[in-house]
């Protein structure tokens, strides 16, 4: 069991392989927290915890005027409202007398076996392998009954511990949820702490910014809607000191795809707390008295062995736990080309066809129709939510489309955007009361088209419907599903004044059954989650789709630091990246060697290519499926941060047995007649001897001088030059 309750000390501790999270019942029944760090045995660590009598630190009224406690400075596992804790809080309820309090006290708990779940909200799940164990600890406020479940959820061998909370109303009157937190984490010293996150924008999504905590409130968020480019729900709390190779980190990755909320604050004695769930902006919660509302999980790992470690722990987590594809493991994922950048809106069946018989010859193995395949669609100011073939276009029909191109033994693909409706469409003649849309005002337009009210059970079953339909009318062998814009005017035709505050979070549910209804029913088709590029590229996604589109940008130096920056928490197999034409001055080898880094596809024009481009292409497909094991199964090493003044950019991957690796090396600057330049392996077993071979070496050289002195990089060779080295281990040739 990898939760243990001491009842005398009234202490739990939660143990993963390496780590250990410790709670206790303190006094008063407030539940505090103690630990969460490397393993330590279930020893009550309550003597960490010093009382003294804070000035302006308000005392709860039990605490009987005893001034040394004080809830604004005691470590907690979720905070009160209203009870002397003025840092950032977990919950703001307004209860059904209009009051804003909540003194949530220790009542009861519950350890079982296996993973939590949340209504209507994605969470991973155990395989037969894990020992997994959660434990439910509810607080309630005595006076006006509300009760808060918190869930945690351990993950042993993965190192992972997945928090969320459950609100019930147990009291006679509706309560109004303000603001529900995921989980609050206080640490009892904050100080030497840097708070990484992936901020970014359209088509620089994910870049990486660490800054050091201070004495104010550090917000992480989104109020768009959906994930987006300019933030992402995750983030890392490491030790000023910490590198790649060691230090204290904290990984916390909230599993939603709405508008998100991270706050990190260091407190006036040097405390630091985090609190991370849903934006409490624009959204408020009815709970009717017996009901209950779920937040999304958070998943938090920690590794005092440095940010790789804390990475690989997420890569492992998500290649394993998060989605049951069988394109997850078993089926190998094709080499796709995809019509976007090829041809944009104007193509027909014939040239789709032209496209794919070109692409054969480069090793393309799928072929996807972006979008402008559906009802009247030239360009985008129309046709979105009009989810029927555009027969002008694809003449012969779908079916027989897809018939031509399996008959060159070709796998097809298709693209969707069902979230959206253009004002001209059928659908929106037809329902125009199923978009956003404020009575009294016009709203927002982005790239001309606007939200349909996905919150709504009819809008969601006409998507499924209409979605599931094209996808069971011919062999469609890969969706890749798209969203072009954030979300704006709030509103619901079917919701009251009252609960229009609850309309972005309804819409994410909303869009959870969506998917449920045509994912989880096409087990057989491989999706490709897309929000023009990266911008919903979140943990909770990945329970649907076994691949994320990163960007629109597909300029190879770009991408070295997009993947650089999604490495933090996402592993290769989930980053899609292809070659396009964007960059001509970078070669084809190496913007192949840079989508290596990724799923791996192209974005172009076959037809257009030389027979010498469709050779290289070709042998980079073939590369792409020589080291497929490596790059979507192996551990995954930065070498280099892209982010600094450097000559090269490189990264590793490596086996699990170690007996193999791929260690990429792009030159990004190397000036004339320069230093001899050296990239160190990790990773590798140091007494074993690798077969080197690449950038021109083909020689015997030991774990242990590859990862300490490293491999001498060619000079005198054109920039932008890609190095794939290849390691076996001796005794496996
Ligand atoms: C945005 C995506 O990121 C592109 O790849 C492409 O699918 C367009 N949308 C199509 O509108």
């Amino acid at each position: 069991m990898s939760i243990v309750y001491n009842e005398k000390k009234k202490t739990f501790s939660l143990h993963t392989a390496r780590t250990t999270y410790q709670l206790k019942i303190g006094n008063l029944n407030y539940v505090k927290h103690l630990y969460y760090g490397a393993t330590i045995h279930d020893e009550d660590l309550i003597y960490l915890i010093r009382r003294y009598d804070r000035g302006f630190s308000g005392n709860p009224y039990d605490s009987l005027k005893e001034r040394t406690f004080s809830l604004d400075a005691q470590p907690q596992e979720f905070t009160t409202q209203q009870q002397g804790d003025f840092r950032i809080n977990s919950i703001e309820v307004q209860n059904g007398d209009g009051s804003f309090s909540f003194d949530g006290r220790y009542v009861s708990h519950k350890i079982c076996k296996g993973p939590f779940t949340l209504k209507g909200l994605p969470t991973p799940f155990a395989r037969e392998e894990d020992t997994v164990d959660t434990l439910e600890l509810t607080i309630e406020d005595a006076v006006t009954k509300v009760r808060v479940t918190l869930l945690y959820t351990v993950f042993e061998e993965a190192d992972i511990i997945m928090r969320a909370a459950r609100v019930h109303n147990g009291g006679a009157k509706t309560i109004a949820l303000k603001r529900i937190m995921s989980m609050n984490m206080d640490f009892m010293n904050g100080r030497d702490l840097d708070l990484i996150s992936l901020p970014g924008r359209y088509g620089q999504e994910r870049q990486v910014e660490r800054q050091s905590l201070t004495h104010h409130v550090h917000k992480i968020r989104s109020g768009r809607g959906i994930s987006s480019h300019q933030q992402n729900p995750f983030i890392a709390l490491a030790e000023r000191n910490a590198g790649e190779d060691y230090g204290s980190c904290y990984g916390f990755a909230l599993m939603y795809s709405g508008s998100f909320l991270a706050e990190a604050e260091l407190d006036q004695y040097d405390q630091a707390r985090l609190v991370m769930g849903i934006n409490d902006r624009l959204f408020s919660w009815d709970v009717a008295p017996g009901e209950d509302f779920d937040t999304p999980a958070v998943l938090m790992t920690y590794t005092h062995k440095g940010l790789t470690r804390m990475s690989q722990n997420y890569h492992n987590f998500f290649r394993t736990n998060m989605n049951r594809s069988k394109f997850v493991r078993d089926v190998r994922r094709p080499v796709l080309i995809n019509t976007w950048e090829a041809a944009f809106f104007s193509f027909d069946d014939v040239k789709l066809v032209e496209i794919a018989r070109a692409a054969k010859d480069m090793g393309v193995e799928m072929i996807v129709m972006d979008d402008g395949w559906f009802g009247k669609r030239d360009d985008d100011n129309s046709g979105l939510g009009d989810w029927y073939v555009n027969e002008k276009k694809i003449r012969c029909g779908l079916t027989e489309l897809v018939r031509q191109i399996n008959d060159m033994d070709m796998k097809f693909g298709i693209w969707f955007e069902p979230e959206m409706v253009s004002e001209d469409s059928n659908l929106f003649r037809a329902h125009p009361d199923w978009v956003m849309e404020i009575p009294g005002r016009h709203a927002v337009r982005s790239r001309n088209q606007l939200v349909l009210d996905v919150g709504r059970k009819e809008v969601q079953d006409y998507l499924i419907q209409s979605v599931n339909r094209i996808l069971d009318s011919a062999n469609i062998y890969y969706v890749k599903w798209d969203i072009n814009r954030a979300i704006t005017d709030l509103w619901s035709n079917v919701l009251p004044a009252e609960r229009q505050g609850e309309v972005f979070h309804r819409y994410v549910l909303g869009l959870y059954r969506v998917m449920d209804g045509i994912i989880k029913t096409h087990p057989d088709v491989m999706f490709e989650g897309c929000a023009g590029g990266g911008g919903r590229f979140d943990p909770a996604m990945l329970t649907y789709f076994v691949q994320y589109w990163s960007s629109d940008n597909t300029r190879p130096l770009d991408n070295l630091k997009l993947h650089y920056g999604s490495s933090f928490l996402y592993p290769v197999c989930s980053m899609g990246a292809h070659v396009s034409e964007a960059s001509p001055m970078v070669p084809l080898e190496t913007k192949a060697a840079i989508a290596m880094c990724g799923t791996f596809g192209y974005e172009l024009d076959a037809t257009k290519l030389s027979r010498e481009q469709i050779e290289t292409c070709a042998e980079m497909s073939r590369l792409y499926h020589k080291y497929y094991d490596l790059n979507f199964f192996g551990d995954y090493y930065r070498l280099s941060n892209p982010f600094e003044q450097v000559n090269l950019v490189a990264w590793e991957t490596v086996a699990k047995d170690r007996k193999e690796a791929l260690v990429t090396v792009i030159t990004v600057n190397l000036t004339m007649n320069g230093p001899q330049e050296y990239i160190k392996c990790k990773g590798l077993a140091p007494d074993t001897l690798y077969h080197l071979e690449g950038g021109g070496s083909d020689l015997v050289v030991s774990g242990m001088a590859l990862m300490h002195a490293g491999i001498p990089v060619p000079r005198e060779i054109p920039e932008f030059t890609a190095f794939l080295y290849h390691l076996k281990a001796l005794e496996d040739q």
